[in-house]
Formats: C-alpha cells, structure tokens, sequence
C-alpha cells in the first residue's frame, strides 16, 4: 500500500493571504516533488459554518484554486479536487460516526474554540453538522489512504480524532485504514498587519496574494508601528513593530538588520520604512500576482484544472471504498456497486 501519500486543503471562505502562503501553500510546493499529493477544496466543511451563505463558499472554490496554482502547485504533480464531489467522503462520514461520542466531539478543543467564536451563527446550540466535521475530515483523509496531513497546529487534536476513529475502525472491522500523522508546519503562524496574532479576513488585516500593488501599498502604510515613536528622531522600537516584522518576512537578513539598527538609532522615519516594505511586498508577490492574472483570464482552464483532478480523486476513493465496504461486510453483491 503506497505510505507516502499526502493529503491536506482548505476551506473556500475567503481568498488565501500571505499567512496561508508562509503557513503552509508554500510548503505544499516543495512536497508536492517528494510526495504524492491531494489537496481538497473543502467545500463541504465550509458549509457547516456557512450553510446559510452557500454563494460564499461557490465564489470561493475558484478563488482558493487560483491561488494555488498562481503560487505553484503544479496540477501535474498535486491533485486537487473538490470535496462535495467525492461522495464516498458522505458516505464515510455516516459509518464513522458510530465510532465516535457526541461527548469526544465536544471535548475536541479546535471545535471547542470555534463554536465560541461563532455564537452569531449557532447561537447557544451548535448543529449536528458543524460538531461532526471532524467525523468528516476523518473521511477526507481516510478516503485517500492518506497517511501524512501537513497542518497547522490548530488542526492537530482533528488528527488525532481522525486517528483514533481509524484504530477503532481498524479493531472492530479489521486492519483497513492508515493512521495518518500530522506533519507540523515549521513556519510560525504569521501576525495581522494591526500586531493581531491571527492574520484573517474577518480581521480585516490580511494581505492577499491576489491584492494589487494599490492595495498592497494602501495597507502596509496602515500598519501598526512602536506607538511610543511619535517624530523621526523618536528612538523606535522595531520588536514591537508590524513594519519590522514584515521586513523580516521579505527582505534579506541583512537589509531587515538595517531596519533595526536605524529604526532603534531614531535614523529612519516609519513613512519611508513603510515605502519600502510596500515596494519589497510587491516586488516579492509579483510573480505570484502575475500568474493569478493569468488564470484568471483564463477561468475555463481553472475550472477543467479542477474537474480533471475530481475525477481522478473520484477514481481513488472509489477503489479505497470497495476494501472499507468490505471489511464492514456491506460488499453485497460482486458485480453491482453504486
Ligand atoms: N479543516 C481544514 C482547515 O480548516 C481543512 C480541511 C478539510 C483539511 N479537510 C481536511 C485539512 C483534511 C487536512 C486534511 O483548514
């Protein structure tokens, strides 16, 4: 059975941002050479907190894809495929679910933390749907085979849920399913351009790989500096500093030193620093803001892109699905599948 297959992907809510692009997409490139890969549009997923925007999450699919390929996954190498057309993902989803107790869903922290963050769209009672995702992501994994998820560090305690539903999958049904691990992104996760730990949309303190140089520039020159550091001459501290944070991300070692030392010694005004990140951000996004201008010129490619790659997941999770039916004794007949 092949182990080297890696399997990760993202919900479509919103356009992907330098702190996807640092956290994981840029990661995703380099494994996509050593490992074969599957990345899901998780279509599905992003419907159990959106389920009443569903315009949302189809505006997105081809967003999220877009930017994927503008920052080099290489369909030729990655598969990437969308959830809601993998059914055998559904399916999985109602066995395991036997597998698992409402109160394990309950305790899981990641859910835990988001339902309290989205009281205003479950108010004091959460859905089936949105406490059993994990149950689901144990699918997307598991229908693949897959035994390595690069993640981030958020997503581990639904890793280790899809494990242990797959050891008492494995106990009951017999030896069927990989226990897959989590390769834990090396990368810190990127702050806000406001110092917010979390860089997001809702935030509003995101940059996205596919803003213009016009907004690249609008919202660098908004960032939070040392708030002590009023004139030029004002001694800056670059450690408490968004700016010098940045430069840290985009230029050399240094040149980010540089900053530092002139900021510290009162030499450098934060208007001109702030110039010169903007510049350095666009410069470094350019390639990436060039191919995504391509592929959207190009939306039928995009969309064949993506339907080419369903259709091989579609192959996969078929023939995974025939070995899981069996060992659950639900092989009914030997010539008639759905
Ligand atoms: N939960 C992931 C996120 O919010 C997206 C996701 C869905 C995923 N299914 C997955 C990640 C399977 C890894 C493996 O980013």
């Amino acid at each position: 059975m092949d182990n080297k297959r890696i399997l990760t992907g993202d919900r479509p809510t919103g356009r992907l941002h330098i702190g996807h692009y640092f956290g994981s997409l840029r990661n995703r490139v380099k494994l996509q050479e050593e490992y074969e890969t599957y990345i899901l549009v998780a279509d599905v997923q992003a419907l159990t907190d959106n389920f009443n925007n569903p315009e949302k999450v189809r505006k997105n699919v081809r967003e999220v894809v877009m930017d994927y390929l503008s920052v080099g996954i290489n369909p030729e190498k990655a598969t990437i495929y969308l959830q809601s057309m993998i059914p055998e993902v559904a399916e999985l989803t109602v066995f395991y679910s036997n597998l698992v107790t409402i109160s394990r869903l309950q305790r899981n922290p990641t859910v835990k933390t988001e339902i309290a963050q989205k009281k205003e769209i479950f108010g004091e009672s959460v859905t089936y749907g949105f406490l059993g995702y994990p149950v689901s992501q144990a699918a997307d994994i598991t229908a693949f085979n897959a035994s390595i998820i690069p993640v981030g560090e958020d997503q581990l305690p639904l890793i280790e849920q899809c494990r242990e539903i797959v050891r008492k999958f494995n106990s009951i049904y017999g030896e069927t399913l990989i226990e897959p691990e989590a390769m834990l992104s090396k990368e810190k996760r990127i702050k806000g351009l406001d110092g917010n730990e979390k860089m997001g949309k809702s935030l509003g303190n995101a940059i996205y790989l596919s803003d213009t140089e016009e907004e690249i520039t609008r919202k660098v020159m908004s960032a939070v500096t040392d708030p002590n550091r009023i004139k030029k001459d004002d001694l800056g501290n670059p450690d408490i500093c968004m700016v010098a944070y940045y430069h840290n991300l985009f230029t050399s070692k240094d040149e980010y030193e540089n900053v530092c030392k002139e900021c510290r010694a009162g030499e450098r005004g934060c208007v001109a620093c702030k110039k010169q990140l903007a510049k350095d951000i666009i410069e470094y996004l350019k390639p990436i803001r060039e191919k995504r201008k391509f592929y959207e010129e190009r939306p039928e490619l995009v969309d064949n892109i993506l339907m080419e790659g369903t259709k091989k997941a579609q192959i996969v999770a078929k023939e995974n699905m025939k070995r899981i039916k069996k060992a659950m004794k639900l092989d009914y007949f030997e010539d008639f599948h759905i």
